[in-house]
């Protein structure tokens, strides 16, 4: 680093923690991809008016919202996804899920169930850090995704704890009575391991093995409130569907051994831990009832994709109108909860 470039970079950073330029009224003080000052002149505040535009506006900032917050931590993979980043803006009363702007880019293509469930079906204001990641599967090493990039399940888990989230800092404050941890894991782990040789349920235990470890590393910072949810019917998909029926029942039979194992998995996970509340949300069973009677639901069929009325997005995630119905049908099963 040359003399000149050192003594910038010193200025820089002088300036960055010694005083913030003031905005002057109207000017801009915050909103995603904004890197300036947030301080606004005296006699102003910053009014949030878009995820991506903050202003100083005259007059007195109103007080924050008194509360209560409660707070939503989901893993998973492209079914669960938003996109949200984490080291980017947090999760706030103006979007709940932080970034990217509501619903964030999802694999419906539009709103998945954790948008609905934290915006719609809540029975409070829920700040949600959602930390699925598409294409992820549980352990990277056991199934490989699509691409080295996508973030695993432990990862994911890795992600949060190593955070400063974990530690439940002022701007977080999750306690275990008031945050939700929830898993939708499995889509990419059976579609990607299916028609392996050798046995599948011996695979199906080595899987729920790392996810009930990291499970169990969630309890030890704090976790009490787990929603489960199992793998659902990916063989219905219309791309396994492409594939022809011997591959679906194959896929289908695979599935409903690892459900079978996760459910025992959950049960013993709350026995063997004190305070521990689990809700299993039966994917499943959802998808199997919807596709054997999808025009009770509002659906073309059960094979088309891509166009309104579908219940398939693309040929391989649920449409934003079946999410609809998975959030409300989530949302029943844990009612009564702080969260539904
Ligand atoms: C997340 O946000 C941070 C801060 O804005 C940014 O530096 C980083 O590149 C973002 N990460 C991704 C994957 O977009
Ligand atoms: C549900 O969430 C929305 C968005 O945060 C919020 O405006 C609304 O008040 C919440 N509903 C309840 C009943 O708290
Ligand atoms: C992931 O799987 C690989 C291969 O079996 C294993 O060596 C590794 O320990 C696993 N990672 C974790 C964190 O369990």
């Amino acid at each position: 680093m040359s003399p000149l470039s050192l003594l910038l970079s010193i200025a820089v950073f002088a300036v960055g923690v010694v005083s913030q330029a003031q905005i002057p009224a109207f000017g801009q003080c915050g909103g995603l991809t904004y890197t300036g000052s947030t301080v606004c002149v005296t006699g102003t505040f910053c009014q949030w008016d878009s995820d991506f535009f903050s202003q100083c506006v005259p007059g007195t900032e109103p007080p924050p919202f008194a509360g209560p917050i409660n707070f939503w931590f989901p893993f998973g993979d492209s079914y669960t996804s938003t996109t949200f980043n984490a080291t980017s803006v947090l999760p706030n009363i103006h979007n709940p899920l932080g970034n990217p702007p509501f619903p964030g880019f999802t694999g419906a293509g539009g709103e998945n169930y954790v948008g609905f469930d934290t915006e719609t079906f809540n029975s409070s204001v829920i700040f949600t850090y959602n930390y699925a990641y598409g294409g992820a599967t549980i352990n990277a090493s056991l199934v490989t995704p699509f691409e080295p990039t996508v973030l695993s399940l432990i990862d994911q888990v890795n992600e949060f704890l190593t955070s400063s989230v974990a530690s439940k800092p002022a701007t977080t404050p999750w306690t275990s009575v008031n945050a939700l941890f929830s898993v939708w894991i499995g889509v990419n782990d059976m579609a990607g391991s299916y028609f392996e040789p050798g046995d599948r349920g011996a695979f199906a235990n080595t899987l729920l093995d790392e996810y009930f470890t990291l499970m169990q590393r969630l309890y030890a910072v704090g976790a009490r409130n787990f929603l489960f949810l199992n793998v659902p019917r990916v063989d219905l998909t219309p791309l396994i569907a492409a594939e022809g029926t011997v591959a679906q029942a194959l896929l289908k039979s695979v599935i409903t051994d690892f459900n079978t194992r996760l459910a025992a998995r959950v049960a013993s996970f709350k026995t063997a831990n004190a305070g521990v509340k689990t809700w299993l949300w039966d994917s499943n069973t959802v998808f199997t009832t919807i596709l054997s009677a999808p025009t009770q639901f509002g659906f073309v069929d059960a094979v088309s994709f891509g166009n309104t009325g579908d219940f398939w997005g693309n040929n391989f995630h649920p449409s934003q109108a079946a999410h609809q119905i998975f959030a409300q049908d989530i949302a029943t099963l844990m009612s009564g909860s702080l969260w539904f």
